[in-house]
């Protein structure tokens, strides 16, 4: 029996659908971090909260009194009620509870859903470069074919209708967008998200809208292309709790689609998922009936984060478009001359701060690393200082 574990692995046969994805470039940056003591993490992007008191509160009442078993495949009725009446409340936008909407295993899995539902072998979906890191593996895996268009710092990273129709084939099916954007921050105005429905009405394509961060918006309103004229029915919307009601490890999410995508979205999940988490279902109804005040409180304090942030990456002498939603800064390291892996490798041995290499998002994200600001005030001065001390550092050695 050989003892070589390399000899061993090879025995094993991996599908090339898993084999084609490369690690997420995060989670790679997160081992390395994982091994280092007292580092500033700028790095993941999740709330800093704990999920509000009254929130848990309802999830341990509910164990108390033995809710633990499944629910039914698309989710609690009373939380689909509850969903439908906050969405039409923030977007008015009507969803039948009992058809249109899919409670999920967060936004990760309506995503996923929405991907395997919808796109066949071979079928194209256009999203922006940079972008969330699962977007493309989610395409990968519905066995689509990712087409990238590139998004710019000189126009705040926004996506243009004129550059996606120019990507446009016979074969695209979907356009996927998440604004508020994870990495850059940036915010599709009502406008330029007409121009986007306008495209996908006249191409007939299906926008995947994944929005997450639809809540965390700063000075600017936020609008749903769910919402636009006859986007309804040509829009997957996909939400979730994560971000808003600091509820990243409770997993619910949801879709929000016309009858016929969400019964194959729920065709896929009954045989994967079967339900999202009984317990995490419950704190989600109770976040949508009485979490929007706690929530809002959250928005304010990411905002005088956000201010402080942006002016510290600026007086340390790095460029940064002025991120208008979701909690991260994306500032240009390209002054420095250094990769984004490189200046985030060094940032993190030297100074122990870490930070996202922008190369982690796309290829547009070179020359770029994500900083988020879901983190304390102290902590974002003190990263600060210290990303200051470290440019100044180098350019003296230029
Ligand atoms: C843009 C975006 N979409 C989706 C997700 C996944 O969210 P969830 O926790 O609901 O699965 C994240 C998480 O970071 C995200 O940034």
């Amino acid at each position: 029996m050989s003892t070589n574990p390399g000899r061993q692995l090879k025995k094993y046969h991996i599908s090339k659908r898993a084999s084609q994805l490369s690690p997420s470039g995060i989670r790679k940056f997160f081992d390395l971090l994982a091994s280092m003591d007292d580092v500033i993490s700028l790095g993941v992007g999740e709330p800093d909260y704990t999920t509000p008191w009254h929130i848990r509160e309802a999830a341990i009442e509910s164990l108390e009194k033995g809710y633990t078993m499944y629910t039914s495949n698309m989710g609690m009725p009373e939380l689909r009620q509850e969903l439908s009446r906050y969405i039409n409340s923030k977007y008015g936008i009507q969803y039948d509870p009992d058809t249109e909407l899919l409670i999920t295993v967060g936004v990760s899995e309506a995503l996923d859903l929405a991907m395997r539902a919808t796109i066949n072998a071979g079928d194209e979906v256009i999203m922006p470069d940079p972008c969330y890191v699962a977007y493309q593996p989610s395409v990968i895996l519905a066995e689509g074919i990712p087409v990238t268009v590139p998004t710019y710092e000189e126009n705040n990273f926004e996506i243009s209708a004129e550059r996606i129709e120019h990507q446009i084939t016979d074969k695209t099916r979907a356009i996927l967008i998440g604004y508020p954007a994870n990495p850059t921050g940036a915010v599709l105005s009502h406008d330029k998200l007409e121009q986007i429905a306008e495209v996908a009405r006249r191409h007939h394509l299906m926008v995947v809208s994944d929005e997450i961060y639809a809540a965390l918006v700063y000075g600017v309103k936020h609008t749903c292309i769910a919402a636009l004229p006859e986007m309804k029915a040509n829009t997957i919307l996909l939400g979730g709790f994560s971000k808003a009601f600091a509820m990243t490890g409770w997993r619910v999410g949801y879709a929000a689609a016309p009858r016929e995508i969400i019964t194959a979205m729920t065709r896929v999940h009954q045989y994967t998922m079967m339900c999202a988490p009984t317990m995490g279902q419950v704190a989600a109804l109770e976040a949508l009936k009485a979490g929007e005040e706690s929530a809002a409180e959250m928005v304010e304090d990411y905002n005088r984060r956000r201010l402080v942030i942006i002016k510290g990456l600026r007086d340390a002498g790095l460029s940064c478009s002025e991120p208008k939603g979701a909690f991260y800064a994306f500032p240009s390291i390209k002054s420095t001359g250094m990769t984004s892996e490189e200046f985030a490798n060094r940032l993190l041995t030297e100074e122990k701060v870490a930070v996202v290499p922008g190369s982690a998002f796309g290829q547009c994200g070179e020359g770029y690393v994500r900083c988020c600001y879901a983190t304390s005030l102290a902590d974002i001065e003190e990263a600060l200082s210290r990303i200051k001390r470290f440019i100044t550092k180098y350019r003296r050695r230029k």
